[in-house]
């Protein structure tokens, strides 16, 4: 009859439908094979980065951090600390004690950033930076105390020093003029002059893996590893010095922050990458760099589902076929709305009420193909940052000469402590894939804050000791 052919018409429409969803979904699903190929590329690239005569033209910069071992404990002082890298701008008065109770108290103030500053020149953005410095010293009282001060920046620095980093390219959300190629240590130096008003004693500048890695291994001395899993995605460790050929000396060991995020510029990952993952690089502010973390950090994975939904959207596929203005805006799904959309205790109404927030109406089918998406894409995202993460730990257990390595690793980020699924899928991807190592993840938090003093104390101690 013609309502049974209807009936059939409808069902195999749908049937069709599905089927082109779960053709879009596999196209980010990463088979084992793939992975261990992640982590083997990884490795090739992690060695290259390391090496004197591929370091220039590496994808993973390698950039020697100038500290040399892990706090032990015994540090102390007060110290001003400095963090600029996500959002917001931060600093912190950080006094350390030592002794039967050994801790670690702070005081911080927290600045926004507006974007027009971080695109803006250089000298704006320094001078934004050193009348905040201004603003919390009034505050605290201490403009005349002049303390040692660290400044977590948490952008790829070539460093020569503790105290002397090179600005080699702008990521995440800055992009601020006439600052690449020249040592941020200076340019702020030169905005505190300029506004002659007080000033600093700068003692170290310090990427935020290390600083993570630093204050985990206050407490921890098997942490030899940090990791940032937030806004940007990178990785530091410690290696032996006789392996980092970029740096004079063969004794001992040096963190090195490897700049992970920058792994596949020379195209050795292109195979996994998608067309939604090309569409987020082209409308960045940084087109072809920093692919993987690209793939695996905060600031992307919303854009990555966004291409996604619009992609399924014009095809017919969800929200009835029409695009809305929050499906065009650029950032609209962060990495909280992503946490929330696959939080398992939340029922699909809610997620429905999360899209409602961001604008989007959905039927009950939409909001089971959106948590879907979402739940590719931060799989993804959590299996590639295990995969070389694998890398780096079987790299350690090699150098070593070790048949068995435990070693923990510091954490910190919001996608690692905000998303329900994400670290659980990297420490199984990391256990699959480095199957030698006993890996422990331990949350370090505000690595930025602490781990600039601790690396201060233990550079100025280092200083007075040589
Ligand atoms: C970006 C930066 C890197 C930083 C990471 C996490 O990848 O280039 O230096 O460690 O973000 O904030």
């Amino acid at each position: 009859s013609k309502g049974a052919a209807m009936v059939t018409a409808v069902a195999q429409r749908l049937m069709s439908q599905r089927q082109e969803i779960d053709d879009t979904l596999a196209l980010l699903r990463l088979e084992k094979a793939q992975l261990r190929q992640v982590r083997d590329r990884m490795r090739v690239e992690l060695e290259r980065g390391l090496k004197k005569d591929s370091h220039d033209t590496a994808s993973v910069k390698m950039l020697p951090s100038f500290v040399y071992r892990t706090p032990d404990g015994s540090e102390t002082g007060k110290y001003l600390a400095l963090d600029l890298g996500g959002t917001n701008f931060r600093v912190l008065v950080v006094k350390i004690r030592t002794g039967m109770s050994q801790s670690v108290r702070m005081y911080n103030k927290i600045y926004a950033i507006p974007q027009e500053i971080m695109q803006g020149t250089g000298e704006e953005l320094f001078d934004h930076i050193v009348q905040c410095i201004s603003d919390f010293l009034d505050y605290m009282g201490m403009k005349n105390s002049r303390l040692p001060l660290g400044f977590t920046f948490s952008f790829p620095c070539r460093q020569t020093g503790i105290d002397k980093g090179t600005l080699v390219s702008w990521t995440k959300g800055f992009k601020a003029t006439d600052c690449e190629g020249n040592d941020v240590v200076d340019m702020l130096r030169e905005a505190i002059k300029r506004r002659n008003e007080f000033d600093l004693d700068i003692v170290a500048v310090v990427n935020d893996t290390v600083g993570t890695m630093m204050t985990c291994a206050y407490e921890d001395p098997k942490c030899e590893i940090g990791l940032i899993a937030g806004t940007g995605s990178n990785v530091c460790y410690m290696e032996e010095m006789k392996n980092i050929e970029t740096v004079e000396g063969d004794e001992g060991q040096m963190c090195v922050n490897t700049e992970w995020g920058g792994f596949g510029e020379n195209g050795c990952i292109e195979d996994i990458r998608t067309k939604y993952d090309r569409e987020v690089d082209e409308g960045s502010l940084n087109y072809g760099k920093q692919r993987f973390e690209k793939m695996t950090s905060g600031m992307y994975l919303g854009e990555i589902v966004r291409q996604i939904l619009t992609d399924l959207t014009n095809r017919g596929l969800l929200f009835r076929g029409r695009i809305t203005e929050p499906l065009k805006t650029r950032g609209i799904f962060e990495t909280k709305f992503l946490s929330q959309i696959e939080s398992d205790r939340l029922a699909l109404l809610q997620v429905r009420a999360i899209l409602q927030q961001l604008g989007l109406d959905s039927t009950c089918d939409d909001s089971i193909i959106v948590k879907e998406v979402c739940g590719a894409v931060s799989r993804r995202a959590a299996q590639l940052c295990g995969a070389g993460m694998a890398a780096v730990v079987d790299k350690i257990r090699e150098n070593r000469g070790l048949d068995h390595l435990e070693v923990t690793v510091g954490v910190d980020g919001t996608l690692y402590k905000l998303h329900p699924h994400f670290s659980r899928i990297l420490k199984d991807t990391v256990k699959e894939l480095a199957p030698k190592c006993d890996v422990e993840f331990v949350l370090s938090e505000d690595g930025s804050g602490k781990g600039a003093a601790l690396i201060t104390a233990v550079a100025k101690r280092f200083c007075a000791e040589t």
